[in-house]
């Protein structure tokens, strides 16, 4: 991808991948990505903001030369995940007098992953500047955008923000700019949700801090660029606040029928109560679109059957997942099947440690459920219809 200026010199020149199909070989990637690097020129001095992944270090190196860059300054590494820093030696390498500009944590994660020399970094602190001549560079240590030591870097006099991964979206576009806000929304509410979800109360007071900047553009390390950047902050602030909604999560899985109907009952019960379901058979789930649903669900329900003594294979890799995510949902509960016994229930309960959730009753049942087991749901969908009426929901 070409670079672009972004402002009067001040030019993207980072690396778009759109086939990239998954990240950390964990998150599916359905729109690519991209790795947003950014090179900014001062009257006096020249930095990069970030690097690229390395399997586009070309790309970036491309870019900058046909610039006609001779020299950079600084490059700015405002977090160490290889992703940004994988092409930073290559840079180095190629302009042998820069220098790289992080804080002491990031110093020691680069020369951890990267082998980075010390002699080659200079360490900055929260709120220091850094001048380039007639613009000015203030980083802002914002610890949990993602790991412990990313930092945001604020271009002063063009009210620029480069937060990295905070803000961004997996979506690769030749767009620079957000265009279609609707369509962002929803690839940064599944970014938002793999990355970002888990350090929620941090973030909520870095959206504050971002919003007294004065802004013009916000520019992330994923994603296209916001002009409007009060759209994404607006974003952020519902996705980090303590509001939940009127929905419940179903994820299942459902080997011989039993728990399959329970969650179609369980389904129809609480549709018919006004409540949102969103079902997710985890035989076919895109992990991505079920950790979007968890951002502000009220109410997750675990459905399994019951594999030797305790729950299907799956849907504890789904309950370990949900836990790490620490989704703001409020209540939970496990219906499904068992033949001989087992502790399906128990076992699913002990995983939720970092949710703060209140137990619902569980409903299980030996075989085929019947018509008690159906009372037993409908008495479920009454508990959480209950539940949702006695909290603060959107
Ligand atoms: Fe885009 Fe945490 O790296």
């Amino acid at each position: 991808m070409v670079s672009r200026e972004i402002a009067q010199g001040i030019h993207w020149v980072g690396a778009t991948d759109f086939d990239r199909r998954i990240f950390d070989e964990l998150i599916p990637l359905p729109n690519g990505t991209s790795y947003n690097s950014y090179l900014i020129r001062g009257s006096e001095k020249t930095a990069l903001i970030d690097t690229v992944d390395p399997t586009k270090e070309f790309d970036l190196i491309s870019n900058i030369v046909k610039l006609n860059v001779d020299r950079i300054d600084y490059v700015i590494v405002n977090h160490a995940e290889q992703d940004h820093s994988g092409s930073l030696l290559m840079i180095l390498e190629f302009f042998p007098d820069a220098v790289v500009v992080t804080n002491e944590k990031c110093k020691d994660l680069l020369a951890a992953l990267l082998h980075l020399q010390e002699n080659r970094v200079r360490v900055i602190g929260d709120k220091e500047t850094l001048s380039l001549g007639d613009r000015t560079l203030e980083f802002f240590l914002t610890p949990w955008t993602h790991w412990p030591e990313t930092q945001i870097t604020y271009l002063r006099e063009d009210k620029i923000l480069f937060p990295c991964d905070l803000f961004g979206s997996h979506t690769g576009t030749s767009d620079l700019y957000v265009t279609d806000e609707s369509e962002i929304y929803r690839s940064a509410k599944r970014y938002y949700a793999e990355i970002m979800m888990p350090f929620r109360n941090s973030i909520k007071g870095y959206v504050e801090m971002v919003k007294r900047l004065p802004l013009e553009m916000i520019a992330p390390s994923h994603g296209p660029i916001y002009r409007r950047p009060q759209f994404i902050l607006d974003a952020y602030a519902d996705w980090v606040s303590d509001t939940v909604k009127n929905e419940v999560v179903i994820v299942y899985v459902s080997m011989h029928g039993s728990t399959q109907k329970m969650v179609e009952y369980l389904t129809g019960a609480l549709i018919s109560r006004g409540i949102t379901v969103k079902p997710f058979n985890l035989t076919h789930t895109d992990i991505g679109e079920l950790a979007l649903s968890l951002v502000d669900t009220a109410t997750v329900v675990i459905a399994t059957p019951t594999v030797l003594f305790g729950p299907h294979p799956q849907v504890v890799s789904a309950t370990y997942l949900a836990n790490m995510l620490k989704p703001k949902v409020r209540f939970a509960s496990v219906i499904g099947s068992y033949g001989w016994g087992g502790q399906a229930t128990e076992i699913i309960v002990k995983m939720l440690t970092h949710v703060k959730v209140e137990l619902i009753e569980p409903v299980m049942v030996k075989g085929l459920p019947d018509e008690i087991t159906l009372k037993a749901l409908d008495r479920l969908a009454d508990a959480i219809l209950q539940k949702h009426k006695g909290i603060n929901i959107a």
